[in-house]
């Protein structure tokens, strides 16, 4: 109540203002609507309560301040600018949610718009004032909303350099960037750490479709965890709800869902072990067999012994970039993570108190102190003239 009082206050001016409020207070008494937010643990956030109505007259008055930690409504005159009218050009991709456009606002800032057709719906405006006050370096931010014209619109802030999907084995030229196994591992931290700020929200927000198109990278290579939330967000204003979305051979998702509906905070984990294994191999783990033993990647994995031959899955473009010492404790974790048993796999702050550990290690092993010149290359040891 107080954040929505704030936010009335320093968005309706004077005695508009005064009398809104009066009329939302009156609201508020009349009705006594508690809408509730279910999350994965059936807890509610009772900060989250408006009638549509009020929110729509309140808010036609003009955008909030930038600063501002509330869902934003966008004007589609706004967002029909910043896109040139949602032209092809500015057309960067296809999600769950629908197509997604690249936006540049009035105020200077690039967006990214995923757009549908579809009913105004207050659950959209709920859910997307929940998913919006999550604020961290390595999630990528929901910033606001539209619903006009008969389209459901989310407003994302743009992450320049893609998918890492999209830099592992898109159609996008490969940057010289990703092909260091420093940066691969750095790339691995910034999503564990997003991974771990959802498990530690309250209530804790499952990511329901964590892949390695879902993790976007910054001009700076920083990692963003993208996504966070929207399955829900479907499963809320679509009547088919979430389990409609589960693909079968999804080869992110945990077998213990497939098998037994048990999505758990170590499903994540599950899914993020094998998007580790898709930075060190460079393949999408769904495609790759061994020819020999027909065993998936993941399997292969599942069954790592110190004994394995690591080079079978290691990217070559990562060449001579790496120590086998660091290697090897990078797919033990991968192993854990990616254990068929959810209560083998460790959880999400471990992952990323390993993955720092591993990286410090690294840099270590391969900076002189004070100079930023390789020393070793273990790795190359690996491969030899044929690869
Ligand atoms: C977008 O559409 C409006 C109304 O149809 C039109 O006036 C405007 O020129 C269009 N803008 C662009 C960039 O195409
Ligand atoms: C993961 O979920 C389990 C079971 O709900 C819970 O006990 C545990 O605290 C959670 N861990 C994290 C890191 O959220
Ligand atoms: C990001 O993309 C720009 C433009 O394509 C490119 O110049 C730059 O090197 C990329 N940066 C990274 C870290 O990939
Ligand atoms: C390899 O394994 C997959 C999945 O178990 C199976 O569908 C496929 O037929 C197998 N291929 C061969 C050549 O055995
Ligand atoms: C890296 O080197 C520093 C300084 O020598 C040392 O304090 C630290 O423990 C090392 N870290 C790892 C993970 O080996």
């Amino acid at each position: 109540m107080t954040t929505s009082l704030a936010v009335i206050l320093g968005g309706a001016a004077g005695a508009v203002g005064l009398v809104a409020l009066l009329v939302f207070l009156w609201f508020c008494l009349l009705h006594k609507r508690s809408v509730s937010r279910t999350s994965e643990t059936g807890s509610s956030d009772p900060s989250l309560q408006a009638e549509q109505g009020i929110e729509l007259s309140l808010l036609r008055g003009g955008p909030h301040p930038s600063d501002s930690r509330e869902a934003r409504r966008f004007m589609l005159d706004e967002l029909n600018l910043a896109t040139k009218n949602f032209s092809d050009i500015n057309l960067i991709g296809q999600g769950k949610f629908g197509e997604v456009y690249k936006g540049l606002l009035n105020d200077g800032m690039i967006v990214a718009i995923k757009r549908r057709p579809g009913a105004p719906n207050q659950e959209l405006i709920e859910e997307v004032r929940y998913l919006s006050s999550i604020r961290h370096r390595n999630i990528v931010i929901l910033l606001g909303y539209c619903q006009e014209n008969n389209q459901q619109m989310l407003v994302y802030e743009y992450i320049p350099n893609g998918s890492v999907s999209s830099h592992l084995y898109g159609a996008a030229q490969i940057s010289n960037e990703l092909l260091e196994f420093k940066n691969r591992l750095s790339v691995a931290l910034g999503a564990a750490k997003g991974l771990e700020h959802l498990h530690a929200l309250n209530p804790p927000l499952l990511h329901k479709d964590f892949n390695t198109r879902n993790v976007l990278v910054d001009e700076n290579f920083v990692a963003k965890v993208a996504d966070a939330g929207l399955t829900n967000l479907l499963g809320r204003i679509d009547a088919a709800g979430p389990s409609s979305r589960i693909v079968a051979d999804d080869v992110f998702l945990d077998p213990e869902f497939i098998e037994f509906g048990r999505f758990s905070n170590k499903s994540n984990v599950y899914s993020f072990g094998v998007f580790l294994l898709e930075l060190v191999s460079g393949q999408e783990a769904l495609k790759s067999r061994f020819s020999e033993s027909n065993q998936s990647m993941v399997e292969w994995v599942q069954n790592y012994q110190d004994t394995s031959d690591i080079a079978a899955i290691i990217d070559p473009r990562l060449s001579t970039s790496f120590t086998d010492e660091s290697m090897k404790e990078l797919i033990w974790l991968m192993a854990h993570c990616v254990n068929p048993s959810s209560e083998r796999r460790p959880a999400m702050n471990y992952v990323v108190s390993e993955l720092d550990r591993i990286l410090e290690k690294e840099m270590n092993l391969t900076m002189i102190m004070g100079e930023g010149t390789p020393i070793v290359t273990l790795g190359s040891q690996l491969f030899t003239a044929s690869r």
